[in-house]
């Protein structure tokens, strides 16, 4: 393992133990109560126990739950900002069978079962308990009493992507085997464009090593799907990309639109497999007009960076300018608005719902027609 960074609370968390290695047998299981996961609990799941989410060993109990919503922290002090749940409909205890489709996938050592007030979590995490905000509708849709406790996951699944999908331990011993000294992570959820590209390249100008980790879980319906979106990435990294510099690996965990407090998620997780840097744009997992442009970035005012540990890289907004000819930013553009092409994600999803070409100022040709194959499919 290598140690660029270490993890957050100083150890990262390994709980993936085979049935055999918990001393554990079928027949046992059979005696146990089971909880049958939604996609969003199974990658929880697989985030806590191959330490994506250290220092958590298990979903929270209330006092956790109580200081994320106030503090942002955990209840020994630690920045952590989304309180990562389990609901359920009733009050369990003791050894719970985890269930997908049904199938056992690993463990939860009940704790404690609390019932949440959800319309505080909502405003507390998300800043508004408006049901049209995804990440807010999501909440309130949950089972009434949540259950905390230890989680052990029987085996890392792999899930859709298997060829780019890596635990902690493996991009900590990736990145130690390529001799990198500097990784700068990537989040995100949208379908490659240009801006994205140019904020990877200013980062490798003097960071060694890029880890593009788009999310893959649950996102909103009308965002591109995670296939499409790999697809994208492989021919623009085939393309365009130094490959002997980048890492592109699948991020398991559901998308929450919190914005800012989604954001100090997106880098803890980071640091926990092994990046030293993470970049945070404009308006970092915001939906909507819920968050500021730039209140993703501020968040991170609120601890010390001895707290945070992995050190962000923030970018103004950045857009396309046909007198400078190339991606910029106010920091660098002297021109005029009517000069500039606003470079987003909605930007492209629209154009391709309208069936309207991607200019190349938007993405790569390459990138554009995986988009138009996929949309093309869709419509038919
Ligand atoms: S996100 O929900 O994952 O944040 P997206 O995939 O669009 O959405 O963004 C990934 C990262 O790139 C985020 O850090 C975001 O702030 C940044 N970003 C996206 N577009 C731009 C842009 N035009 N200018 C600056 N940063 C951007």
């Amino acid at each position: 393992m290598n140690d660029l960074i270490a993890a957050h609370g100083g150890t990262l968390v390994n709980r993936v133990r085979s049935l055999a290695e918990l001393g554990l047998s079928t027949i046992d299981l059979e005696q146990l109560p089971n909880l049958e996961l939604n996609e969003r609990n199974f990658a929880d799941l697989e985030c806590i126990a191959t330490g994506v989410y250290s220092p958590l060993t298990g979903f929270v109990g209330f006092a956790d739950y109580k200081q994320i919503l106030l503090e942002m922290r955990l209840s020994n002090g630690l920045p952590w900002s989304i309180p990562i749940t389990l609901a359920s409909e009733k009050a369990l205890a003791g050894k719970v069978v985890l269930t997908k489709n049904q199938v056992p996938v690993g463990i939860l050592e009940v704790s404690e079962s609390f019932t949440p007030d959800r319309q505080a979590e909502a405003l507390a995490v998300y800043g508004t308990t408006d049901p049209n905000h995804p990440g807010v509708a999501a909440l309130l849709a949950q089972a009434p009493v949540n259950l905390a406790g230890d989680v052990w996951l029987f085996a890392v699944s792999h899930g859709k992507f298997a060829n780019h999908h890596f635990t902690p331990l493996e991009t900590r011993a990736l990145f130690a085997q390529r001799g990198w000294k500097s990784v700068v992570a990537f989040q995100t959820r949208n379908p490659v464009h240009r801006a994205h590209e140019y904020l990877h390249k200013v980062a490798l100008e003097t960071i060694d090593g890029l880890f593009l980790n788009p999310l893959v879980g649950e996102t909103k319906s009308d965002d591109v799907p995670a296939a499409t979106r790999m697809k994208a990435y492989e021919v623009l990294l085939e393309h365009y990309y130094p490959t002997n510099r980048v890492l592109l690996g699948a991020y398991p965990a559901a998308m929450r639109y919190a914005g800012p407090r989604e954001a100090i998620l997106h880098a803890i997780s980071r640091k926990n497999y092994g990046c030293t840097h993470f970049i945070v744009g404009r308006d970092h997992a915001g939906v909507g007009t819920y968050y500021g442009t730039y209140d993703a970035q501020e968040i991170f005012l609120q601890y010390t960076q001895e707290e945070i540990g992995i050190e962000i890289i923030k970018f103004e907004h950045t857009f396309y300018c046909k007198k400078c000819g190339a991606v910029v930013s106010s920091r660098t553009c002297p021109h005029d608005k009517t000069e500039h092409l606003v470079l987003s994600g909605t930007k492209v999803r629209e154009l391709l719902t309208a069936g309207a070409p991607l200019p190349s100022e938007f993405s790569r040709p390459e990138v554009a027609e995986i988009l138009r194959q996929a949309y093309a499919k869709e419509v038919i």
